[in-house]
């Protein structure tokens, strides 16, 4: 009978969803005090599991649990421990706790592989604190610009500014990135955040292909003025355009096949009742499974938000925030995790990702490989966000098994 990490595992992701920067709900953003408390409490589980653990200068988690030869290349397992505003506490944080439990049951079999095993717990796998993302992941893909670091959040604070505060380093982000040589390959467990898997009655799948993404910034400038006074046709009113122009949007998608178009975040300037707003601002994040898809419709979009604007007097200025490729998994990976999931009696489904993930940026760096979880009418991002427990512990399960034949292509 193999063993039943569920019960553990389901309690310490609720122990570990205490770190919240907004009591009674979960809210952990890159480079917060509850961040801090979440890679401090995770550092000491890793050291608990044999693991050497540090924070790195970029805020990241890392710990290391050596292979039968010490300083062997590592496979890299993992995921991100931010969240979003009020989120469940499964993204992402399941990756990164699963991968530990795998760590833990070799630490207590005394067992070592022929290869090291790193487990990072990512810090900006979300990006809703900065208007940039993956900011762990690309300090470590050695693909972090330094002029996101002037970056800021709502209340003015920077990226460096944070990431001194937390413990990280601006000035030492370069010695985050590995080299190629040091990773075989990066492996993330993740909840599916979408129905497939339920619809088809299986607690598992492999992940082929991640889709691509871009965020735009959005800033709207026309007049304000009383709202009592200025008569309705000399108006320059910045959010009426942002309503034109989110109507416009989710139209273009719904239009698209294979194209999603979310405005998330929308604001007024100056945002009081008797004003005419003269300044707007929001967000757009566009996904598609095709890079070709996504370039077109931020063609389209940039020029209908840009005729929109010149019709209404409003300046547009649209700025983009992130930019991903459509990231396929590495057919290796896919075909061991494939075996793994058939020899825990699973059959075998593989799915595309619509939700972003850490693995795109690390692509860069290494193959990678997802396995996801079912999740609960498919819902994510939303505090009712859930999984079994008899499925969290078959994604551990399903883990060391792939651990434990793990091989790369040609040996
Ligand atoms: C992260 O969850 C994303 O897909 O935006
Ligand atoms: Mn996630
Ligand atoms: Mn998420």
């Amino acid at each position: 009978m193999s063993e039943d990490f569920g019960p553990a595992l389901m309690a310490r992701l609720d122990e570990f969803a205490a770190f919240t920067d907004e009591p009674g709900v979960l809210t952990r953003f890159y480079l917060s005090p509850a961040h801090r408390r979440a890679a401090d409490c995770l550092i000491g589980w890793m050291e608990e599991a044999g693991m050497t653990a540090r924070l790195d200068a970029a805020g990241n988690v890392v710990g290391r649990y050596e292979g039968a030869q010490p300083g062997a290349p590592a496979l890299l397992l993992g995921s991100h421990i931010d969240t979003i505003r009020n989120a469940g506490k499964y993204d992402g944080n399941y990756g990164v706790l699963a991968a530990l439990a795998a760590v833990e049951a070799l630490h207590r079999a005394g067992t070592r592989l022929p290869f090291a095993i790193e487990i990072v717990g990512f810090g900006d796998e979300e990006g809703v604190r900065f208007p940039v993302t993956m900011t762990g992941s690309r300090a470590l893909a050695g693909r972090l610009d330094p002029a996101v670091l002037k970056l800021c959040d709502a209340e003015g604070v920077s990226i460096a500014e944070a990431l001194t505060g937390f413990g990280g380093d601006p000035a030492a982000l370069e010695g985050c990135a590995r080299r190629p040589e040091e990773l075989l390959a990066y492996v993330e467990l993740h909840i599916e955040q979408g129905p497939v898997l339920e619809a088809a009655g299986l607690p598992a799948g492999i992940v082929t292909a991640i889709n691509g993404a871009s965020r735009f910034e959005v800033t709207l400038s026309g007049q304000s003025g009383h709202a009592g006074t200025v008569p309705m046709v000399l108006r320059r009113d910045a959010v009426a355009a942002a309503a034109e122009m989110i109507l416009a949007i989710e139209r273009l998608a719904l239009e698209t096949p294979d194209l999603v178009a979310t405005v998330g975040r929308v604001s007024a300037q100056p945002g009081v009742v008797n004003v005419v707003p003269g300044g707007a601002s929001f967000t757009i994040d566009l996904r598609s499974p095709s890079d070709a898809v996504r370039d077109a419709a931020t063609g389209r979009l940039t020029e209908a938000l840009g005729a929109i604007g010149e019709r209404r007097r409003i300046g547009v200025v649209l700025r983009r925030t992130h930019d991903a490729a459509a990231t396929a998994c590495a057919p290796f990976l896919v075909t061991q995790l494939e075996a793994a999931t058939r020899r825990a009696e699973v059959p075998v489904q593989r799915l595309p990702s619509g939700a972003g993930h850490d693995a795109m940026v690390i692509a860069a760096l290494a193959p990678v490989g997802m396995l996801f979880l079912r999740c609960r009418d498919g819902l994510s991002h939303h505090p009712d966000e859930s999984i079994t427990a008899e499925d969290a512990g078959l994604g551990v399960r399903i883990l060391l098994d792939f651990l434990r034949h793990f091989r790369l292509p040609g040996r």
